[in-house]
């Protein structure tokens, strides 16, 4: 019997057992003025996944105490006497004469309460809903007098707010447990704050900001990239009339469930379950770099960088000495005084102040906002105390008009800051208003860089065996693949003419140079009819040796699955061997999945369809996955080449449409592990979310999401024989096959093995069969 239906008759058993020993129906969920409950007795919602009674702790057997669970008394929501437990298994929990919830201890002495004033009506009912929230409530008018959501312990679940009142600043905040075996007030705690940009601060002693998210823009706190919309699927700010703005989360998919818990010490952990069953336990990373303040005022914090803290341009450290030290908590102050300081200060005026842009940054805090949606800059220009602007599409224009504090640069998310600096400051950065050009420059090399990687390719060398069929127009031969429903033979892969190749890519003239690998050049060509195609001439040096060619075209031509670029034909002629592909530039996969804009367009649901599209068997296309960074280590290193190396490419392709990111960049803080380690290191720190694309904002889908992460997990596995076939593949993804094993020995490049490693765009296979990088795997859990 498998594990989960061995729970789910648990379950069964335990829903049967206590609605025979309790026989309540529907009152089940209630306690009333008549109907209390003893340490031995709970309640359960009508819908049976909450449970309201006494328990206890680990380690502290003999403290009890009232509370909430879902499903398994191990995983509580919320603790009503958290401060106070009751000594013995005497407890109850009752609705007393003035209208209180209270829990009595075995002497009937109130040892905690609900503690309302309201007049106690002679109808009420207190409820344990299927949200899991206790209310008591007037049975009469049915108002809510309390309930266990204005209350929480150290943990939020669905539905539940954490709140803030923009006029008398009252909020419902998390504090974390002492211990799991002593659930009493420790000196975290969570709360919303910043009403007009909300958001979430974690605090030490009620006092000091420890963490913050950076204001919600609707989708993403902008200040924290690393809980990616994964994270917040759900979430949701609102407003009420009476000043209170209130963050809640909640899933579309009823089957899914979650809860957040601050623990012990200080960090957020996640628990997800999908149709009550436990699907993933992770923490929200917090780094170093995330502690509140650290760099001090105007001053701001890389991870990557040592030391992490460093003055923002035009500011030096307020004191040398304590910087020097490390002791960053002063922070920095101006260089050269702004423009309206200089004319306050009575002396001449000079150039205009002007902006220095930052990327990439956590917005500071303490932002204001006045409502205008563009020229932030200008507005920010006409009042002497703003120092600096961002702009975010969702909230509009924020300002800073005091220090800036909490400033953090990120690798990657975050908001481009504007900070303020008096001209000569900009001069001497380099950065007076003639960056519009450079930025197309920059912006120009991305694409290039982008398109090379696109059509660098698998290195192949075929022998021409039948040379004379290269004269064939080239569609025709397109014509017949296509056509061609079985599985192809060798030899039908159509042949092209080296003298038309030269045509096409005007005598492959440097100006038509894609790309360069480590297999050789890709050049852009156009053939008679103006198909567009990317040669891949395959470098003399590439040494691999005919058999092995053709045995990798054999391999491919089998291949079940095609995708991406489309493989027209291949031509060799003495030395010379080429692929030739369709191009792609705008149609490609590639194009729309890293381009920053066109990404947006790719929701969850187009993402699955391109996944089960690749993953079904479009054998007629022959297409051939992917370019470059999709092999197998197997392949990359030895040239060995089977089904499960195609398994292996369509994992990354996999995970590269979940993440949105290329797998042969570098990830992670240090930048050194390939997308498969860095996926591979959040699976086993329980980080997994954090891999999932922002821009994916879809809801309802968190569960096949992670599935696909799982399954691209398990199709990159260094063991060839351990991953699944692409027929398994295609069972897992449209959940034929419910239960997948746990992934292991996932194979990926660590980079900090290397010591000379440039990371050269696109090459990664270069990087394989250089000896500088090695292929490292870490023990799964
Ligand atoms: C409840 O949780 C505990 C601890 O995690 C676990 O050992 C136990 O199997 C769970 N019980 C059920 C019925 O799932
Ligand atoms: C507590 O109250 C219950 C019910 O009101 C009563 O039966 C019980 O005897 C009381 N216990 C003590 C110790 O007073
Ligand atoms: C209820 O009020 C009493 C007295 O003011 C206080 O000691 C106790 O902590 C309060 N209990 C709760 C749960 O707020
Ligand atoms: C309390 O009010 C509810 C709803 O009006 C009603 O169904 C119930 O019978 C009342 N119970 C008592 C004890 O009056
Ligand atoms: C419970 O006690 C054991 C033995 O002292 C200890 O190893 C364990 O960490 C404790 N568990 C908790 C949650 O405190
Ligand atoms: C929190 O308060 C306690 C007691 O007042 C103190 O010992 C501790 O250092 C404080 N912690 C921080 C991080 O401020
Ligand atoms: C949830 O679990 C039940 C029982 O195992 C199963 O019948 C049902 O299909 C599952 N639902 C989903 C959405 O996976
Ligand atoms: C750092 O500098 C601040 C301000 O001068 C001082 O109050 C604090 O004690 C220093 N911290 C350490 C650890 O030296
Ligand atoms: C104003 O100018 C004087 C002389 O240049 C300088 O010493 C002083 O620091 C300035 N004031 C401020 C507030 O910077
Ligand atoms: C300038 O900015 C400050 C701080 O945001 C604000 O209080 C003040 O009203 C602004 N002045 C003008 C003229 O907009």
């Amino acid at each position: 019997m498998s594990f989960r239906s061995y729970t789910n008759l648990v379950n069964a058993l335990f829903i049967i057992v206590s609605s025979f020993c309790f026989g309540f129906g529907s009152a089940d969920s209630t306690i009333t003025r008549t109907r209390f409950i003893r340490d031995s007795e709970t309640i359960t919602s009508n819908d049976g996944a909450f449970k309201l009674g006494f328990i206890s702790f680990v380690n502290s057997s003999t403290n009890r105490y009232l509370g909430i669970w879902y499903l398994n008394q191990s995983d509580v929501v919320w603790v009503a006497n958290r401060e106070q437990p009751l000594k013995d298994s005497a407890g109850s929990l009752k609705i007393s004469e003035d209208g209180n919830l209270v829990v009595l201890d075995g002497n009937n002495q109130t040892i905690w309460s609900s503690n309302i004033t309201k007049t106690a009506s002679s109808n009420l009912t207190a409820q344990l809903q299927d949200i899991g929230n206790l209310v008591l409530q007037d049975g009469i008018t049915g108002e809510i007098l309390w309930q266990s959501f204005d209350h929480p312990w150290s943990t939020v679940i669905p539905k539940m707010r954490l709140t803030i009142n923009r006029i008398t600043g009252k909020r419902i905040t998390v504090t974390s447990s002492k211990s799991l075996s002593d659930p009493s007030p420790w000196i975290f705690s969570v709360s919303l704050e910043r009403p007009s940009t909300p958001e979430v601060f974690l605090w030490v002693n009620g006092t000091r900001p420890y963490w913050r998210t950076g204001p919600w823009n609707g989708r993403v706190f902008i200040g924290a990239p690393q809980m990616s919309t994964g994270y917040l699927y759900g979430w949701s700010i609102g407003n009420g009339d009476d000043g209170t703005v209130s963050l809640t989360y909640s899933f579309l998919d009823p089957a899914a469930f979650g809860t957040l818990s601050l623990n012990s010490e200080g960090k957020i952990d996640m628990v997800r379950w999908y149709n009550r069953t436990k699907v993933l336990k992770m923490a929200i990373p917090i780094s170093d770099c995330d502690a509140y303040g650290l760099c001090g005022p105007f001053g701001s914090c890389n991870g990557e960088s040592t030391p992490i803290c460093s003055c923002l341009s035009g500011y030096d450290p307020r004191n040398l000495e304590e910087w020097n030290r490390q002791n960053w908590t002063s922070g920095c102050v101006r260089k050269t005084l702004l423009q309206c300081e200089r004319v306050k200060n009575g002396s001449e005026a000079g150039e205009k102040d002007g902006f220095l842009k930052l990327e990439t940054m956590k917005v500071p805090d303490f932002a204001e906002r006045t409502g205008a949606e563009d020229h932030c800059d200008t507005q920010c220009l006409e009042n002497c105390s703003c120092i600096a602007y961002a702009y975010d599409p969702y909230i509009g224009c924020m300002y800073w008009s005091r220090g800036l504090i909490d400033l953090q640069k990120f690798s990657s998310g975050g908001v481009d800051l504007y900070i303020r600096l008096a001209h000569s400051e900009l001069v001497s950065v380099g950065h007076v208003d003639k960056g519009s050009n450079k930025k197309k420059l920059v912006i120009a090399i991305a694409l290039t860089v982008g398109t090379i990687a696109l059509a660098f390719c698998v290195c192949l060398l075929w022998k021409c065996s039948a040379k004379n069929r290269g004269k064939e127009q080239p569609e025709s031969h397109t014509q017949r693949m296509i056509e061609d429903q079985k599985p192809t033979k060798l030899d039908e892969l159509p042949l092209f003419d080296f003298e038309v190749l030269a045509a096409a890519t005007n005598d492959f003239h440097l100006a038509n140079t894609l790309g360069k690998g480590g297999f050789g050049q890709v050049y852009k060509g156009e053939l008679g009819d103006g198909q567009e195609i990317a040669v891949k001439r395959l470098s003399r040096a590439s040494g691999q040796g005919l058999e092995e060619f053709m045995n990798e075209v054999k391999v491919i031509s089998k291949l079940q699955h095609r995708n991406l670029v489309r493989l027209l034909g291949c031509c060799i002629e003495g030395d010379e061997k080429m692929l030739i592909y369709e191009f792609m530039p705008n149609k490609s996969l590639d194009a729309f999945l890293f381009d920053p804009q066109q990404k947006k367009l790719l929701d969850w649901r187009t993402r699955f369809s391109i996944i089960e599209g690749v993953a079904r068997d479009e054998v007629n296309t022959r297409r051939i996955v992917g370019t470059y960074g999709y092999m197998s280590p197997e392949y990359a290193m030895e040239g060995l080449f089977s089904e499960k190396s195609d398994v292996y490419s369509f994992g990354i392709l996999l995970l590269e449409i979940v993440s949105g990111k290329r797998n042969n960049k570098f990830y992670n803080n240090a930048q050194t592990l390939n997308l498969t380690g860095y996926a591979w290191r959040l699976w086993n720190q329980d980080k997994i979310f954090s891999l999932i694309d922002p821009e994916i904002s879809d809801q309802g889908f968190e569960h096949q999401i992670l599935r696909c992460i799982h399954i691209g997990l398990l199709c990159v596995q260094e063991v060839a024989r351990e991953r699944p076939s692409m027929t398994t593949v295609v069972s897992m993804l449209n959940s034929e096959i419910i239960n997948l094993p746990p992934p292991s020995h996932v194979a990926f490049i660590n980079r900090q093995s290397s010591s000379s490693l440039e990371c050269s765009t696109s090459e990664s296979h270069g990087k394989y069969s250089a000896n500088n990088v090695t292929l490292t795997d870490i023990q799964g859990r």
